[in-house]
């Protein structure tokens, strides 16, 4: 059976995830593929784009290298070789490098056509393929590049888990995490109650239909109240401060999902050192980390002038002090300015 998740948007721009099997979810297809449309996959997820009956699908190599300003010029292009119009739509059938592109692209061609958002992988089924954020990546950085742009639909099969690799669906667990952890008390201990399941071999497709819906549900609510992250969209960078400082000093050796568990775990401790939570608190989300086989500790290669460094410079800041999202009690967050960053770093050298 179908589910079906709302994300309330202003000026009638509301649109709808459905979540359940690829057989039911072909059929909400068919309003998009009435008008002309080009789909966009990788490789590895060019087999979805088939099973959900799409045919002919520009297919690019995986990875991140591929979410360049050349890759969406070559889509824009081959969209209008295609003959798209004003009224055609974009497929994204991936992970969130071809979500992101695909969405980046749908964004720019004629000044915007409409995208559905097709996510294969966890993070782009929980995460990436809700809200609307579209980017491509230029030398100088990551997502520098980028539009809002909300998808017209988000469906979501997640028996293509199956093929996803373990690694990949852990990375997605952290953001699974951070919404139980930062968000919802009673998501979070639901997730205790279940971390060995969600590790099996094979994903059990109940429970991931249940986690994904949840964390869509909570996506989606923030961004209803928030599309343009001026207010509390910023609770879903929890973990992603020290996150994003230690993923790009690993030389994204570590994954995406590896370094927000350590970053959650650095702002869990920092919280504890503030007086904000109990460190049995702090404790509860390290062992369900870890219980997932996420890491919790910064690499003892990484020096932690380096992680202060470059969190001060993250371009969501003004003026060298670092913004945390920090929480203040289970299930609950608030943005909290570090001016002073003696703090940041002796839990920085704490965490190793
Ligand atoms: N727009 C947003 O709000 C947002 C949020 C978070 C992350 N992102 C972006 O998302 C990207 C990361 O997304 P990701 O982790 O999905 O990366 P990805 O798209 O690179 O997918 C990870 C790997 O899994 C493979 N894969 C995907 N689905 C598969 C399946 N069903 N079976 C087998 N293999 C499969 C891909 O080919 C790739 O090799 C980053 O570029 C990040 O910036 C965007
Ligand atoms: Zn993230």
């Amino acid at each position: 059976m179908l589910k079906n998740v709302k994300v309330p948007l202003s000026g009638g721009r509301n649109y709808d995830i459905w979540i359940g099997p690829v057989r039911e979810l072909k059929e909400k297809l068919v309003p998009f593929t009435a008008s002309t449309f080009i789909t966009v996959a990788d490789t590895n997820t060019a087999g979805a784009a088939a099973a959900m009956g799409l045919p002919e699908p520009v297919i690019l190599p995986p990875g991140e290298s591929t979410k360049d300003f050349a890759a969406a010029a070559m889509l824009c292009g081959e969209a209008a070789r295609r003959g798209l119009d004003r009224h055609s739509v974009f497929f994204a059938a991936g992970g969130g490098v071809i979500g992101d592109l695909a969405g980046f692209a749908a964004a720019i061609y004629m000044r915007g056509v409409r995208v559905v958002q097709i996510p294969t992988s966890l993070l782009a089924m929980v995460d990436s393929s809700v809200g609307g954020k579209t980017a491509v990546d230029i030398p100088e950085g990551k997502n520098l590049a980028g539009a809002f742009h909300q998808p017209s639909a988000v469906l979501i099969a997640p028996e293509f888990l199956q093929t996803l690799p373990i690694r990949e669906r852990i990375g997605g667990l952290a953001e699974v995490v951070k919404y139980g952890f930062a968000l919802d008390q009673d998501f979070f201990a639901f997730l205790e109650d279940h971390a060995g399941d969600l590790t099996a071999p094979s994903p059990d497709p109940e429970l991931f239909r249940t986690i994904i819906r949840r964390s869509c549900e909570i996506k989606a609510e923030i961004v209803a109240a928030d599309e343009h992250e001026s207010g509390i969209r910023k609770y879903l960078n929890y973990g992603h401060t020290y996150g994003h400082a230690v993923e790009l000093i690993s030389n994204f050796t570590l994954s995406h999902g590896e370094a927000v568990a350590i970053g959650m775990t650095a702002a869990a401790r920092l919280a504890v050192r503030c007086g904000r939570i109990s460190p049995q608190l702090a404790e509860r989300q390290e062992t369900l980390l870890r219980n997932i086989g996420l890491p919790c500790r910064i690499p003892k290669t990484m020096p932690s002038k380096r992680i202060l460094e470059i969190m001060a410079r993250d371009k969501k800041n003004e003026s060298g002090a670092v913004t945390m999202v920090l929480p203040s009690g289970l299930g609950r967050v608030e943005c909290v300015k570090f001016r002073d960053h003696a703090g940041l770093e002796a839990v920085a050298e704490e965490l190793r």
